[in-house]
């Protein structure tokens, strides 16, 4: 990472005790996204061509499914192709599909453990209701579940956390809808890559230098609160999540332009102890520029602290790898110095052993 500097430089860049705290490497997996990211292009397009998909063509669009760390690189999909494909691209995140999904819809059910309720249920449904279905996992029952069916299935490297296999995730998604949507978006992404390696620099020290101004506001009480606004929602909304889950605070989410209808209210209540952070792009238009100015104007007249980070990139594609990309360091270095080893997510385990304990769906069960 970076011209001459060792992860052990960067480790003691963070703080003195970073690297023991990072017991599981999570500031490795962050730094060497790009590397997974080549790696796993080239993979998942061989892995795809190995499998019996109808012709794209009878596609009038994909639906991607899943929670989480399964969730975003659907989002980065959504935000990289949306306004430049002919057919639509859905997210879900429920447990439910809505009535209009048909077969006519390549639905890819994500879930890295394999194990993910909400998703295994739509997996179900996909296949109860005829509608062409792929499972994209690294095992659980999802893997065990599509190979006992003959039903495709993407299998993603074991024993990353979810949230750290972005990488794998994107390339095994944008693999398998490139062709549906008409794009070539493993070729983006490559290239892509490419213009991310001219400025892993800027990668490390803009995530480095937003983790120590965020550290100093968390420790006055102040939330992060991170706005966004299309095409670069998946970097905003990758931030917030990353925040709650590797620094184990809260953090919260704004979309713009829809934010200025509403929450902007909120700066003139009681209730406002947040640190701001715009995530943004060059592909801003200025009917959004002249928005976050005037929001800019508003947190200086109330004297709330705001940030701003740039991606810097000519492609749209290394905007957003590299955006969050940032927002990943920013999460983890600030779980550091916060003295919190940003890998464990108990709480969501807790709640994952308590809903099986609770209501014990199996996957297997409903399909014999
Ligand atoms: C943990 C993480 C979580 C999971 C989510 C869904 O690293 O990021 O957000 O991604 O609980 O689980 P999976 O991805 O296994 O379907």
């Amino acid at each position: 990472m970076g011209a001459g500097i060792s992860i052990d430089d960067i480790y003691s860049l963070v703080s003195p005790k970073a690297k023991l705290l990072d017991s599981s490497g999570m500031l490795i997996h962050a730094l060497s996204m790009p590397k997974y990211l080549s790696e796993s292009i080239v993979r998942y397009k061989e892995d795809v061509s190995k499998l019996t998909l109808p012709d794209p063509s009878t596609f009038d669009g994909v639906v991607i499914s899943g929670m989480g760390g399964s969730f975003i690189s659907g989002l980065f999909l959504q935000d990289l192709a949306s306004d430049r494909s002919s057919k639509a691209i859905i997210l879900n995140r429920d447990v439910r599909l809505p009535r209009f999904i048909d077969e006519k819809k390549l639905l890819v059910a994500v879930s890295y453990s394999g194990n993910t309720e909400e998703t295994l249920r739509i997996y179900l449904e996909g296949l109860r209701r005829n509608i062409p279905v792929v499972a994209v996992t690294s095992g659980g029952e999802l893997a065990a579940v599509s190979e006992k069916l003959g039903k495709p299935v993407i299998r993603l490297p074991p024993g990353i956390p979810p949230r750290a296999a972005f990488p794998h995730l994107t390339a095994a998604i944008a693999a398998l809808t490139s062709s549906v949507l008409g794009l070539d978006l493993l070729g983006e992404l490559r290239r892509a890559i490419d213009e991310l390696a001219k400025r892993e620099d800027s990668v490390l020290s803009d995530g480095l230098a937003l983790s120590r101004l965020l550290f100093s506001d968390v420790q006055n009480n102040l939330t992060p609160l991170i706005y966004g606004y299309s095409p670069y929602l998946s970097p905003a909304y990758r931030f917030k999540t990353q925040i709650n889950e590797n620094s184990k605070i809260h953090a919260f989410f704004g979309e713009l332009p829809e934010a200025n209808h509403n929450e902007i209210m909120g700066w003139n209540g009681v209730l406002k102890s947040f640190t701001v952070v715009f995530v943004r792009g060059r592909e801003e238009p200025k009917y959004m520029e002249a928005r976050i100015e005037f929001l800019e104007n508003l947190f200086d007249k109330n004297n709330i602290r705001f940030y701003n980070l740039h991606g810097n990139c000519e492609t749209r594609a290394c905007e957003l790898l590299s955006l969050i990309m940032k927002a990943d360091v920013a999460s983890i270095a600030l779980a550091l110095l916060l003295g919190v080893d940003p890998t464990p997510v108990d709480t969501i385990t807790q709640l994952k052993k308590f809903l099986d304990s609770k209501i014990g769906f199996s996957l297997h069960r409903e399909i014999n």
